[in-house]
């Protein structure tokens, strides 16, 4: 990424705007002029109504709306179309010193599938609740809300006369449900890209009913960890060495170390939360069923535990593989442990998770 450059007045401006739209008053108040409120929420109503619903979205007919959009506007547009059949579309504001690294308004036209009959309304019919101001539609948060927020701000301040001193740059991208592959990741390593000369992007957030919007930045990526430790099975009754439970205990309570070490600093005030590693368990898993429980004179020979950790951009993640491979399952007590190294696609419900990558250590 070019130069980083502090976010200017008009991504403010821009910020101010997107909160007009969720303080309009009912469509009732239909007026003439492209701005009004009622033809606000009804070009939104237009792009929910697409279906682009992943495995087969309609990523032509969102296409042809957003050009439309850009050409209401009269600012140049693209449709770029890095995989057959899966066009990003790319707008252009071009600001007064276009030689300065450039603002992104990044974002993406699929949305996750729908069951129909689960809903209110159906899933595309963008149904307005004229009582509550709802709309019901798949997509409507997630993230065509953000994009048509860009289009609508762009269109604001363009009528009042305001220009850029950046050039501004809006990209519909397709995919990102998906993981993105064929649409984010073709642009950001394209020719495209690189000339668009990018110094800041703005990208999926969370939508708010409210009158303040949140930034966020620094997401932690999450790797899930689970160990195993083996040992030879005993009677109850014996006191003896690198029993499976020992051996995994003795992990555990340096990875309990470890979990104190980072709260400590939250709690001393030295870090906010999203700063430090957090460790926490998810299962453990050991013992020999019987039909009343676990057999309770029996030291089991496996024992596992999974734990849930979390890592910010600011930590080494090689250190902690280290720490992993030399402190929490170490050859040297049999164990063995699988890290999945995983994507946050949606940071709000942490639901959709993608591994990119696996460490593995069997024994
Ligand atoms: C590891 O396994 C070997 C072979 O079963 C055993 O001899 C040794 O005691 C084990 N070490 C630990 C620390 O459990």
């Amino acid at each position: 990424m070019a130069t980083p450059i502090k976010p200017t007045s008009h991504t403010l401006l821009c910020f101010c705007c997107f909160l007009l739209l969720f303080t309009i008053p009912p469509p009732s108040v239909a007026a003439g002029d492209s701005s009004s409120p009622s033809q606000v929420i009804s070009r939104f109503q237009q792009y929910l109504q697409i279906n682009t619903a992943q495995p087969t979205p309609d990523y032509h007919l969102a296409a042809e709306f957003l050009i439309s959009q850009a050409d209401s506007i009269s600012l140049p547009s693209r449709s770029i179309e890095f995989v057959h059949g899966k066009p990003l579309v790319l707008i252009h504001w071009p600001g007064s010193d276009p030689d300065l690294p450039s603002i992104l308004l990044y974002s993406h036209t699929d949305v996750v599938p729908a069951e129909p009959h689960k809903w209110d309304h159906p899933p595309f019919s963008a149904h307005l609740d004229p009582s509550s101001g709802r709309i019901f539609a798949r997509g409507s948060q997630d993230m065509k809300c953000v994009g048509m927020q860009y289009l609508e701000a762009v269109r604001r301040l363009k009528a009042s006369g305001f220009r850029p001193r950046r050039s501004v740059y809006l990209a519909f991208s397709p995919d990102e449900e998906i993981g993105g592959h064929d649409g984010a990741e073709k642009f950001a390593y394209s020719d495209v890209f690189d000339a668009l000369n990018v110094g800041i992007v703005l990208d999926e957030g969370l939508a708010s009913p409210g009158d303040s919007y949140r930034p966020f930045y620094a997401e932690r990526s999450p790797w899930w960890l689970v160990i195993k430790a083996v040992g030879a099975p005993g009677h109850g009754a014996k006191l003896y060495d690198n029993s499976a439970v020992e051996n995994l205990l003795k992990s555990i309570e340096s990875i309990r170390r470890f979990r104190a070490s980072q709260f400590d600093l939250v709690k001393a005030g030295l870090r906010a939360e999203g700063e430090v590693i957090s460790v926490n368990m998810a299962f453990l898993k050991a013992g020999t069923p019987s039909p009343t429980g676990f057999v309770m004179n029996l030291q089991p020979s496996e024992a596992e535990a999974g734990f849930d950790i979390r890592i910010p951009p600011t930590a080494d993640p090689e250190s902690l593989e280290r720490r992993i491979n030399e402190e929490w399952a170490p050859v040297s007590r049999n164990m063995t442990f699988q890290v999945m190294m995983l994507s946050l696609l949606a940071p709000m419900n942490g639901d959709r998770l993608i591994a990119n990558k696996v460490r593995r250590r069997e024994q």
